[in-house]
C-alpha cells in the first residue's frame, strides 16, 4: 500500500515528469493523495495534495520540479485521512529534510511523544512524520546524513521501504528496507532510481536490485552503494534482477482500462505460464507427494484460486489438503503445526503482509517444514521465506482487481496436480494426455470467448437491477468461481454479493430471495451438475432472476435460466477440473462492465490497494 518513487541524476532532464510518470505507474497501489519533494538551490519544493494524481497534477503542476533529484509517493490512507497535511512527503522542523515512505512505523506514538517533547513540532497525523523528526534529531547529535538516517531507523519499528533526500546533501538519496518491497536500478553514470514495483523502473533499466529487509542504497546520479544496517553498515555487493517483462504490459495500450486490457492478456498470460519449467512442477509435486500435513495458505482473489487448486490436487495427490486464510493461519494452527509439513502459499504481488506473516512464523515454530511460493513477481518477499517458488507468467498487472494472475495460479496448481497424477499413476498415460489436451486448449477456449462475448456481457450488464445484491451459487469445484467472481463484482462495482456453496444456500441464505433477486450459478458440466439443477430450481420457484453460466453445449440448466451465458468449452470429463479458469473471465467481464454501468474507475475500487502490506 502507498507506492515511492526517486530519482537523481545528472542529465538535463524534467525530473518532475519523470516522477510524475512513475507514480502514475504505481497508482494501483494507493490513490487517493499524492505529493513530490525536489531540492532547487538547497532548498526543497514540496508539491501535494489529497485526490488522484492527475487532478492533483493539474492543480500543482509536478513538471514545473526542477533539478535534480525529486522523490514520490502515491498513498493510500492508514494513518490519518486523505488530506493535503497527511500526503507524503513528509518534513522534519528545519524543513530540510523530506521522507516518503511505504509500511507503518508502528511505535509511532511513543516516538512522537518523545520528539514533541524534545520541542519538535508536527503537521499530519501519520506515523511516517516522525521519520525526518528522528532523522534531524540524529543530525543534531553529530551523526553524517548516513548514520543520521541508519539511527533513526533503530528506534522504528513496524515495516517500511523508505526514501529520504537532504536539502544540504542534494547529491544523494538514501533508500532503506524492512519487510515492505523496494528496488533500485539505474543507467550508469547518469541516473539512479528507486521504486516500490518494477512497472515504475521498466522504461529506464531492466536490470533491478531488489532491497532485502535492513538493507540500506545510497543513490547517486548513476551510481548505487548498498549497506547492510545490521551489520554496522558493512557495504554490500548485490546482483541485479533482469526483469523480462515487456514494457507494453505495463501500459493501457488503447484499452480503456487496465482491467479490461488484463483480462484480455490472460489468453497470453496461460500460454507463458504453461511453459513453467517442468522440473519446477516437478518439485513441488513430489515435495506434495512426501508430505505428512499440507496446507495452502494466501488472502483474497490467491485465496479463491487456492480454493480451486486444492481441489484439483487432492483429487489426484489422495491426501487432505486444509485451505487457511493467511490472516488466520497463526491462530489455526498454534500448537498444531507437525513435522512433514508443506505449505503452499500464494501470492500474485508477494507482498502481502499476513501470508508473509503466516510462513515466517510456520517456518519459527516447526524446523521440519517446507513452504513453496507461488508468485508472479520475481525476487518478491514470499519468494525470499519460501524453499521454493514457481513464478507464474502474468506479467505486471496493474489493475487493483486480480484477473489474469488468478488464472495463471489456477494454471500452475493443475500443472502441480497432472504432474503428480503421472508421478503416482493416477491416469492411465493415454488419460494424462488428454487432460494435459485440455489444459494447453484453455487460452484458445478464453480467446474464443472474449472475441464474441462483449456484447452480450454489456447487454446482461445494463439490463440488470441497478442496486441489485447477489447470490454467485455453485457445487463443487466451482464454488471457488462463484467466490472469485462475486468477490470481482464486490471490488470494482460495489455491489454486496454472497459467493456460496448451491447445496448450503438452503440453510440460510435462500430466506433472502424474493421476485427478481439475481441469483448466478457457475454450471459446468461436471460431477456436481445434476444436483445443481436441482438447487436452480428451488431459487427458481421462489422468483430467483436465474443467470447461468454453462458450457455451449448445455440443455438442461440452461432452459430453466432467465439468462445464460455460455462458455466455448468441450464437455468432456477432460475439462472437468479446469473450468475455474474458463469461467472466470465471463464474471471478470461481467463486474467490469457493471463497474462502467455505476460510473466507477474498475482499476481504483473504493479503499483498496493492489499490495495490502498492512495487518
Ligand atoms: O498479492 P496477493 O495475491 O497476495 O493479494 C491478495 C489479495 O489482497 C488480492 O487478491 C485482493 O483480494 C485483490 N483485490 C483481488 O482482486
Amino acid at each position: 500500500m502507498c507506492g515511492i518513487f526517486g530519482i537523481i541524476t545528472n542529465q538535463d532532464i524534467n525530473i518532475g515528469s519523470i516522477a510524475l510518470e512513475a507514480i502514475r505507474k504505481l497508482e494501483y497501489r494507493g490513490y487517493d493523495s499524492c505529493g513530490m519533494v525536489s531540492i532547487e538551490n538547497t532548498d526543497l519544493q514540496i508539491l501535494k495534495d489529497s485526490g488522484k494524481i492527475d487532478e492533483i497534477h493539474e492543480k500543482l503542476h509536478f513538471d514545473t520540479l526542477n533539478g535534480s533529484i525529486a522523490l514520490a509517493h502515491t498513498r493510500w490512507a492508514t494513518h490519518g485521512p486523505p488530506t493535503k497535511d497527511n500526503s507524503h512527503p513528509h518534513t522534519d522542523c528545519t524543513g530540510e529534510i523530506a521522507v516518503v515512505h511505504n509500511g507503518i512505523i508502528e511505535n509511532f506514538i511513543e516516538l512522537k511523544k518523545e520528539l514533541i517533547s524534545k520541542g519538535h513540532s508536527f503537521k499530519s497525523e501519520t506515523d511516517t512524520e516522525i521519520v525526518p523528526h528522528l532523522i534531524e534529531e540524529k543530525l543534531k547529535e553529530g551523526y553524517d546524513f548516513k548514520e543520521a538516517v541508519v539511527e533513526a531507523l533503530k528506534k522504528c519499528e513496524g515495516a517500511y521501504a523508505l526514501s529520504v533526500c537532504y536539502a544540504k546533501e542534494p547529491n544523494s538519496i538514501i533508500v532503506a528496507r524492512k519487510e515492505s518491497p523496494l528496488i533500485v536500478g539505474m543507467e550508469e553514470g547518469k541516473t539512479s532510481y528507486c521504486a516500490s514495483d518494477i512497472p515504475a523502473l521498466l522504461q529506464y533499466t531492466r536490470n533491478c536490485f531488489i532491497l532485502e529487509d535492513n538493507e540500506m542504497a545510497i543513490l547517486k546520479a548513476g551510481e548505487i552503494e548498498f549497506f547492510d544496517i545490521e551489520n554496522s553498515l558493512k557495504k554490500i555487493t548485490k546482483q541485479p534482477k533482469h526483469i523480462n517483462w515487456d514494457i507494453d504490459a505495463a501500459e493501457k495500450n488503447g484499452y480503456e482500462h487496465f482491467m479490461l486490457k488484463e483480462i484480455f492478456e490472460e489468453p497470453d498470460a496461460l500460454r507463458k505460464t504453461l511453459k513453467t519449467s517442468d522440473e519446477e512442477i516437478e518439485l513441488f509435486a513430489r515435495k506434495l507427494i512426501k508430505a505428512d500435513h499440507i496446507y495452502i495458505t494466501a488472502a483474497g482473489t490467491s485465496f479463491y484460486a487456492s480454493l480451486a487448486g486444492k481441489y484439483i490436487i487432492t483429487r489426484f495427490l489422495g491426501k487432505y489438503i486444509q485451505e487457511i486464510e493467511c490472516s488466520e493461519f497463526q491462530n489455526k494452527l498454534t500448537g498444531a503445526l507437525e513435522k512433514n509439513t508443506v505449505i503452499i502459499a500464494i501470492s500474485q504481488s508477494g507482498e502481502t503482509v499476513d501470508t508473509i506473516e503466516a510462513i515466517r512464523w510456520a517456518k519459527e515454530v516447526q524446523k521440519d517444514i517446507t513452504i513453496l511460493a507461488i508468485t508472479n513477481i520475481i525476487g518478491s518477499s514470499i519468494t525470499r521465506y519460501s524453499d521454493h517458488s514457481i513464478i507464474t507468467r502474468a506479467g505486471p498487472e496493474i489493475g487493483v482487481a486480480a484477473t489474469k494472475t488468478y488464472v495463471t495460479q489456477v494454471l500452475s496448481l493443475a500443472l502441480i496436480a497432472l504432474k503428480i497424477a503421472g508421478l503416482r499413476k493416477k491416469l492411465a498415460p493415454v488419460e494424462l494426455d488428454k487432460y494435459y489436451d485440455a489444459l494447453k486448449s484453455i487460452p484458445e477456449i478464453i480467446e474464443i470467448f472474449l472475441k464474441n462475448n462483449l456484447e452480450s456481457i454489456k447487454e446482461i450488464v445494463q439490463n440488470l437491477e441497478k442496486n441489485a445484491n447477489y447470490f454467485f451459487l455453485a457445487r463443487g469445484i466451482s464454488i471457488a468461481t462463484a467466490k472469485e467472481g462475486g468477490l470481482k463484482l464486490k471490488e470494482v462495482a460495489c455491489r454486496f454479493i454472497e459467493g456460496y456453496s448451491a447445496a448450503h444456500a438452503k440453510h440460510g441464505p435462500i430466506s433472502l430471495v424474493r421476485e427478481g433477486f439475481p441469483i448466478i450459478f457457475i454450471a459446468p458440466p461436471d460431477k456436481s451438475y445434476e444436483r445443481l439443477v436441482g438447487n436452480v430450481m428451488e431459487f427458481k420457484a421462489r422468483g430467483g432472476h436465474i443467470i447461468s453460466l454453462v458450457v455451449d453445449n448445455d440443455e438442461t440448466i440452461s432452459e430453466m435460466s432467465d439468462i445464460t451465458i455460455r462458455i466455448p468449452q468441450p464437455s468432456t470429463k477432460y475439462y472437468q477440473y479446469f473450468s475455474p479458469i474458463t469461467f472466470i473471465p465471463a464474471l471478470q467481464l461481467l463486474a467490469y462492465y457493471a463497474a462502467l454501468d455505476h460510473n466507477l474507475d474498475p482499476d481504483k475500487p473504493l479503499n483498496l490497494a493492489k499490495t495490502v502490506t498492512v495487518h
